[in-house]
């Protein structure tokens, strides 16, 4: 069996660029061949700490791919060889359906419902940024916080509570960005973003209705102007820092919808500071009435509406249409396959990225 490079952690602090074999595709999955990778924050925490890995290294990183399909498996209808796709490879502990994970790595096998066309107008280093923030955003509003799903994108009607006043706290975020963008084209009209002065024009264009700097020092009066409390938050940085900001704004009885892991301190990225799967006993900063959301995107499909159509049909119609645009793009394609993950690393464990996503060429 011919092995290809992929990039993988292959012990607690390492990483390598490393030959894998990878099985034919079987049914209802395809054989990709991948153009460009996303790096996130989650790559450092796998990579970094051995977050997430349950013992057996070696473990693939990367989440999205932009790609090429090169084989389909039984039964794939809505695929075919020489699609261009960009896919969100779910962590699954390093291994995938058809040998290892991660789509930092030439050659990828991956479930056909995970696949989204890309539309002839859009880069493919352009559409690695989109998937696992685009799924999380999604599920995390219109399934974990339970807004009704639009019948449409653009919504033809307003939702009946258009105009309850929601936040999107750390919008600066490339979730956030998407979140701000689906709310938007929901038909919602009360949406509250906090991010970083540099990014206010550009997410009130993305249709944040009022955007906040999280350093202000009246950050809470700055949200609840007229004192109205929030009555959804979805947090997109979810760290120690940001609950405790967030708790000052939100209704008592409001929801809060939190990406997964919490992180001790204030940023993205925490080093070997302390990760959490739930708000730590004693240090929840929200009142017992408030309704806290736990969000693994990595399980999104267990939704069979959005398992059939998230990917596949909704994601390609709103980039067609042009209601959701990709990230920024930082792209890394100087160097070695394995330099240039090095400085995405870098910048990533280093909080060093800012409203962008790092995107690798591969190889
Ligand atoms: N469980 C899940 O389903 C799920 C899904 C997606 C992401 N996540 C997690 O969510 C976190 C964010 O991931 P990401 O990839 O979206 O990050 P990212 O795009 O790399 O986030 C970078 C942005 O975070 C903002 N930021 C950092 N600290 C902040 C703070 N204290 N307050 C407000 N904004 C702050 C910065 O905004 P400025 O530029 O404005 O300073 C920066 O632009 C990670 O821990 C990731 O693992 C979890």
């Amino acid at each position: 069996m011919s092995t290809h490079t992929a990039i993988a952690a292959v012990a607690k602090g390492q990483f390598d660029a490393i030959q894998v074999e990878m099985e034919k595709p079987g049914a209802g999955q395809v054989r990709v061949k991948v153009a460009y990778a996303s790096l996130a924050a989650f790559d450092t925490y796998i990579a970094d700490v051995g977050f997430g890995v349950a013992k057996l290294y070696p473990v693939g990183l990367g989440l999205n791919a932009a790609a090429t399909v090169v084989e389909v498996g039984e039964g794939v209808t809505a695929l075919a060889v020489g699609d261009r796709i960009m896919a969100f490879s779910v962590y699954e502990f390093g291994r995938g359906t058809g040998g290892l994970s991660g789509t930092i790595q030439e050659l990828l096998v991956l479930r056909d419902f995970l696949c989204a066309k890309v539309p002839d107008k859009l880069a493919l280093e352009a559409a690695a940024t989109i998937p696992d923030n685009f799924v999380s955003a999604f599920y995390a509003l219109f399934d974990q916080l339970a807004l009704p799903v639009p019948a449409a994108f653009p919504a033809s009607t307003p939702p009946p509570d258009h105009a309850l006043p929601i936040l999107i706290y750390g919008a600066g975020s490339t979730s956030g960005q998407y979140a701000i963008q689906l709310l938007h084209a929901a038909g919602y009209t009360n949406i509250v973003a906090t991010a970083s002065p540099k990014h206010h024009a550009f997410l009130r264009g993305l249709g944040a209705t009022r955007v906040v700097d999280y350093a202000s020092p009246t950050l809470a009066a700055d949200i609840t102007t007229g004192g109205e409390q929030m009555a959804l938050a979805l947090d997109t940085i979810s760290a120690e820092g940001t609950l405790a900001k967030i708790a000052q704004v939100l209704k008592p009885q409001g929801a809060v919808a939190l990406l997964l892991p919490i992180k001790d301190g204030d940023t993205v990225a925490v080093g070997e500071a302390a990760m959490h799967m739930a708000v730590p006993e004693g240090r929840n900063p929200f009142t017992p009435e408030t309704k806290i959301v736990y969000v693994r995107a990595f399980t999104y499909y267990q939704n069979e509406y959005l398992k059939d159509n998230l990917m596949s049909k909704i994601l390609p119609q709103l980039l067609a249409a042009g209601i959701i645009q990709p990230n920024r793009v930082r792209l890394l394609e100087q160097g070695t396959f394995k330099e240039r993950v090095a400085v995405g690393l870098d910048l990533l464990r280093n909080n060093r990225v800012s409203g962008e996503k790092v995107i690798v060429k591969v190889p």
